[in-house]
């Protein structure tokens, strides 16, 4: 991957994230949107993957037959919201690894303060895909990627559903090295740090909470 910021504007795609932006869609209805989204940004995230050939034997004759090459990937969902990501994007590619990363907003340095951090092992012979539906103001993914280079990755991709303008620059400075895939790049964030016109809080509307 090359371009830092890569917008999947697939027919399928954008017709979907229509459906999960409207507010009346219901928790349920929002879910599978998400695992069937994750799909699509996940085939055109892994798009130009490392091959290699394997011989194998079909039932006409012997072939040298194209498989992806190196390590399993690992697959690091930004909690709580990336799970919803990960769901779809494991159906898709069930060796991966997976692992985990917590942030919450310190309220009084405003700053990402960790409270989990599982991943997988030899990070640094992985492509790691992290995964977070909503980049926003970048702070908290911008500080998930420094805990993943902290731990040996050196090849990080960034899925996520909906990008605002500023977490797209708060990346690209912080992690040039750092391709983005998304859906769609909204106008902005509001005063509350919310993507407008968005879909309101990727979590919530996920997992039924308020
Ligand atoms: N997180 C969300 O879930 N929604 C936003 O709009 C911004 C951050």
């Amino acid at each position: 991957m090359t371009d830092h910021l890569t917008i999947v504007d697939h027919p399928l795609v954008q017709h979907k994230l229509t459906l999960m932006r409207e507010a009346a869609t219901s928790t349920a209805v929002f879910r599978q949107l998400l695992r069937e989204i994750s799909q699509l940004l996940a085939y055109e995230i892994t798009r130009n993957l490392p091959m290699t050939t394997r011989p194998i034997e079909t039932p006409m004759q012997a072939m040298d037959a194209p498989v992806l090459d190196g390590k399993k990937l690992a697959l690091i969902s930004i909690l709580r919201a990336g799970n919803g990501l990960l769901d779809g994007v494991l159906e898709l590619i069930p060796s991966a690894r997976v692992g985990f990363v917590g942030l919450y907003r310190d309220e009084e340095t405003l700053k990402p303060v960790q409270y989990y951090f599982k991943v997988p092992e030899s990070l640094e012979d992985r492509l790691v895909i992290a995964v977070d539906p909503m980049l926003a103001t970048g702070n908290s993914s911008a500080a998930a990627i420094d805990l993943l280079k902290k731990a040996g990755a050196t090849n990080i991709r960034f899925l996520c559903l909906l990008a605002a303008p500023e977490g797209v620059a708060r990346m690209k400075e912080a992690h040039p090295d750092v391709p983005i895939v998304t859906a769609a790049l909204d106008e902005r964030l509001n005063e509350k740090g919310y993507i407008v016109p968005g879909l309101g809080d990727a979590g919530d509307r996920m997992f039924g909470t308020k």
